[in-house]
Protein backbone atom coordinates (compact mmCIF):
# COMPACT_ATOMS: atom_id res chain seq x y z
CA UNK A 1 0.00 0.00 0.00
CA UNK A 2 1.30 3.68 -0.68
CA UNK A 3 0.03 6.83 -1.27
CA UNK A 4 0.59 7.95 -4.85
CA UNK A 5 1.55 11.70 -5.91
CA UNK A 6 -1.74 13.01 -7.82
CA UNK A 7 -1.14 14.70 -10.95
CA UNK A 8 -2.64 18.36 -11.63
CA UNK A 9 -3.33 19.99 -14.53
CA UNK A 10 -2.25 21.31 -17.06
CA UNK A 11 -0.18 18.02 -17.12
CA UNK A 12 -0.51 16.40 -20.36
CA UNK A 13 -1.73 12.86 -18.93
CA UNK A 14 -4.96 14.02 -18.43
CA UNK A 15 -5.54 14.76 -21.37
CA UNK A 16 -4.55 11.45 -22.91
CA UNK A 17 -6.89 8.62 -23.23
CA UNK A 18 -6.51 5.23 -20.64
CA UNK A 19 -5.99 1.72 -22.56
CA UNK A 20 -8.06 -1.08 -21.57
CA UNK A 21 -6.89 -3.40 -18.95
CA UNK A 22 -6.75 -7.12 -20.87
CA UNK A 23 -5.16 -8.91 -17.31
CA UNK A 24 -6.30 -8.40 -13.81
CA UNK A 25 -3.22 -9.17 -12.41
CA UNK A 26 -1.18 -8.18 -9.06
CA UNK A 27 0.28 -4.96 -10.58
CA UNK A 28 -3.21 -4.06 -11.19
CA UNK A 29 -4.67 -5.06 -8.01
CA UNK A 30 -1.91 -3.46 -6.29
CA UNK A 31 -3.00 -0.40 -8.20
CA UNK A 32 -5.81 -0.35 -6.97
CA UNK A 33 -5.24 -0.41 -2.90
CA UNK A 34 -2.66 2.05 -3.71
CA UNK A 35 -5.37 4.30 -5.34
CA UNK A 36 -7.77 3.71 -2.81
CA UNK A 37 -5.44 4.82 -0.04
CA UNK A 38 -4.57 7.78 -2.29
CA UNK A 39 -8.00 8.98 -2.57
CA UNK A 40 -8.72 8.52 1.25
CA UNK A 41 -5.78 10.25 1.78
CA UNK A 42 -6.47 13.12 -0.18
CA UNK A 43 -10.20 13.05 1.30
CA UNK A 44 -11.82 12.38 -2.69
CA UNK A 45 -14.97 10.56 -3.44
CA UNK A 46 -13.07 9.17 -6.44
CA UNK A 47 -10.21 8.91 -8.72
CA UNK A 48 -8.91 7.37 -11.91
CA UNK A 49 -5.31 6.14 -12.88
CA UNK A 50 -4.73 9.28 -15.45
CA UNK A 51 -4.43 11.33 -12.33
CA UNK A 52 -1.48 9.12 -10.66
CA UNK A 53 0.11 8.93 -14.06
CA UNK A 54 -1.12 5.37 -15.37
CA UNK A 55 -2.65 5.18 -18.50
CA UNK A 56 -4.62 2.33 -18.02
CA UNK A 57 -8.65 1.99 -17.25
CA UNK A 58 -9.07 1.70 -13.81
CA UNK A 59 -11.17 4.02 -11.21
CA UNK A 60 -11.64 4.35 -7.38
CA UNK A 61 -14.47 5.22 -5.82
CA UNK A 62 -15.28 5.97 -1.85
CA UNK A 63 -18.60 7.15 -1.31
CA UNK A 64 -19.01 7.88 2.22
CA UNK A 65 -19.63 5.52 4.53
CA UNK A 66 -19.85 2.84 2.21
CA UNK A 67 -16.38 0.24 1.31
CA UNK A 68 -14.74 1.68 -1.71
CA UNK A 69 -15.18 0.42 -4.98
CA UNK A 70 -12.50 -0.71 -7.39
CA UNK A 71 -13.84 -0.88 -11.36
CA UNK A 72 -11.92 -2.09 -14.09
CA UNK A 73 -12.54 -0.98 -17.67
CA UNK A 74 -15.99 0.88 -17.24
CA UNK A 75 -18.15 1.79 -18.91
CA UNK A 76 -21.26 4.17 -19.02
CA UNK A 77 -23.83 2.37 -21.07
CA UNK A 78 -27.30 4.89 -20.67
CA UNK A 79 -27.53 8.36 -19.57
CA UNK A 80 -31.48 9.90 -18.74
CA UNK A 81 -31.89 13.44 -17.46
CA UNK A 82 -29.83 16.65 -16.88
CA UNK A 83 -29.21 18.47 -13.72
CA UNK A 84 -26.54 20.88 -12.53
CA UNK A 85 -23.83 20.07 -10.07
CA UNK A 86 -21.08 22.30 -8.30
CA UNK A 87 -18.23 19.94 -9.12
CA UNK A 88 -14.16 19.79 -7.97
CA UNK A 89 -11.32 17.79 -9.07
CA UNK A 90 -7.75 16.79 -7.05
CA UNK A 91 -6.28 17.45 -10.41
CA UNK A 92 -7.67 20.64 -10.19
CA UNK A 93 -7.16 22.08 -6.49
CA UNK A 94 -8.14 25.31 -5.50
CA UNK A 95 -11.34 25.76 -7.76
CA UNK A 96 -14.87 24.47 -8.23
CA UNK A 97 -17.27 24.86 -10.97
CA UNK A 98 -20.87 24.24 -12.11
CA UNK A 99 -21.14 21.52 -14.81
CA UNK A 100 -24.46 19.33 -16.13
CA UNK A 101 -24.36 15.96 -15.55
CA UNK A 102 -27.00 13.25 -15.80
CA UNK A 103 -29.69 12.29 -13.44
CA UNK A 104 -28.84 8.55 -13.58
CA UNK A 105 -26.66 6.19 -15.58
CA UNK A 106 -26.28 2.78 -16.07
CA UNK A 107 -22.72 1.21 -15.70
CA UNK A 108 -20.70 -1.66 -16.15
CA UNK A 109 -17.10 -2.73 -15.21
CA UNK A 110 -14.95 -5.35 -13.94
CA UNK A 111 -13.93 -5.99 -10.42
CA UNK A 112 -10.50 -7.83 -9.23
CA UNK A 113 -12.01 -11.08 -10.12
CA UNK A 114 -13.07 -10.49 -13.48
CA UNK A 115 -16.49 -10.31 -12.67
CA UNK A 116 -18.98 -8.17 -15.04
CA UNK A 117 -20.69 -5.38 -12.45
CA UNK A 118 -23.68 -4.24 -13.63
CA UNK A 119 -25.32 -0.83 -11.45
CA UNK A 120 -27.51 1.78 -12.00
CA UNK A 121 -26.89 4.66 -9.72
CA UNK A 122 -28.11 8.50 -9.29
CA UNK A 123 -27.26 11.11 -6.93
CA UNK A 124 -23.40 11.46 -5.43
CA UNK A 125 -22.61 7.78 -7.63
CA UNK A 126 -24.05 8.41 -10.55
CA UNK A 127 -21.78 12.05 -10.95
CA UNK A 128 -18.66 10.70 -9.76
CA UNK A 129 -18.54 7.73 -12.18
CA UNK A 130 -18.87 10.21 -15.04
CA UNK A 131 -16.91 12.46 -13.93
CA UNK A 132 -13.80 9.27 -13.64
CA UNK A 133 -15.13 7.71 -17.05
CA UNK A 134 -14.40 10.82 -18.05
CA UNK A 135 -10.96 11.32 -16.85
CA UNK A 136 -10.12 8.14 -18.35
CA UNK A 137 -11.03 9.37 -22.33
CA UNK A 138 -8.91 12.97 -21.55
CA UNK A 139 -11.87 15.14 -20.62
CA UNK A 140 -11.98 17.41 -17.18
CA UNK A 141 -14.94 18.68 -15.53
CA UNK A 142 -13.98 22.28 -17.04
CA UNK A 143 -14.80 20.66 -20.45
CA UNK A 144 -18.34 20.92 -19.02
CA UNK A 145 -19.00 24.20 -17.94
CA UNK A 146 -21.76 26.51 -19.42
CA UNK A 147 -19.83 29.09 -21.93
CA UNK A 148 -21.33 31.62 -19.51
CA UNK A 149 -19.80 30.01 -16.08
CA UNK A 150 -15.87 29.93 -15.49
CA UNK A 151 -14.26 28.44 -12.56
CA UNK A 152 -14.67 29.81 -8.95
CA UNK A 153 -11.70 30.09 -7.02
CA UNK A 154 -12.00 28.89 -3.33
CA UNK A 155 -10.28 29.48 -0.28
CA UNK A 156 -8.36 26.80 1.40
CA UNK A 157 -10.58 26.61 4.25
CA UNK A 158 -14.07 26.36 1.83
CA UNK A 159 -11.70 23.79 0.04
CA UNK A 160 -11.30 21.66 3.49
CA UNK A 161 -14.53 22.02 4.83
CA UNK A 162 -16.81 21.91 1.90
CA UNK A 163 -15.57 20.92 -1.19
CA UNK A 164 -15.12 16.89 -1.78
CA UNK A 165 -12.88 17.22 -4.93
CA UNK A 166 -13.90 14.24 -7.58
CA UNK A 167 -16.50 15.26 -6.32
CA UNK A 168 -18.81 18.16 -5.63
CA UNK A 169 -20.10 19.90 -2.48
CA UNK A 170 -21.83 17.22 -0.40
CA UNK A 171 -24.84 17.77 1.75
CA UNK A 172 -26.37 15.59 4.12
CA UNK A 173 -29.45 15.46 1.75
CA UNK A 174 -27.57 13.86 -0.87
CA UNK A 175 -25.85 10.90 1.00
CA UNK A 176 -29.65 10.22 2.49
CA UNK A 177 -31.01 10.02 -1.50
CA UNK A 178 -28.15 7.96 -2.20
CA UNK A 179 -28.65 5.54 0.41
CA UNK A 180 -32.15 5.41 -0.14
CA UNK A 181 -33.03 5.56 -3.78
CA UNK A 182 -29.73 5.17 -5.41
CA UNK A 183 -27.49 1.74 -6.64
CA UNK A 184 -30.08 -0.98 -7.27
CA UNK A 185 -28.08 -3.98 -8.30
CA UNK A 186 -29.14 -5.03 -11.75
CA UNK A 187 -29.09 -8.54 -12.96
CA UNK A 188 -26.86 -9.10 -15.37
CA UNK A 189 -28.45 -9.45 -19.09
NI1 LIG B 1 -11.25 14.49 -11.13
Amino acid sequence: MAILPIITFPNKILRQKARKIKTIDGSIKRLSYDMIDTMNDAGGVGLAANQVGVLKRLIVVQIPEEEARIYINPEIIYREGSRMVEEGCLSVPGYVGTVERSIWVKFRALDLQSKMIRIKADSLLAQVLEHEVDHLNGILYMDHLAEHEKLRSISPEEYNSTIRPDQTTLQTDDVEHFHTHSQSEIKPQ
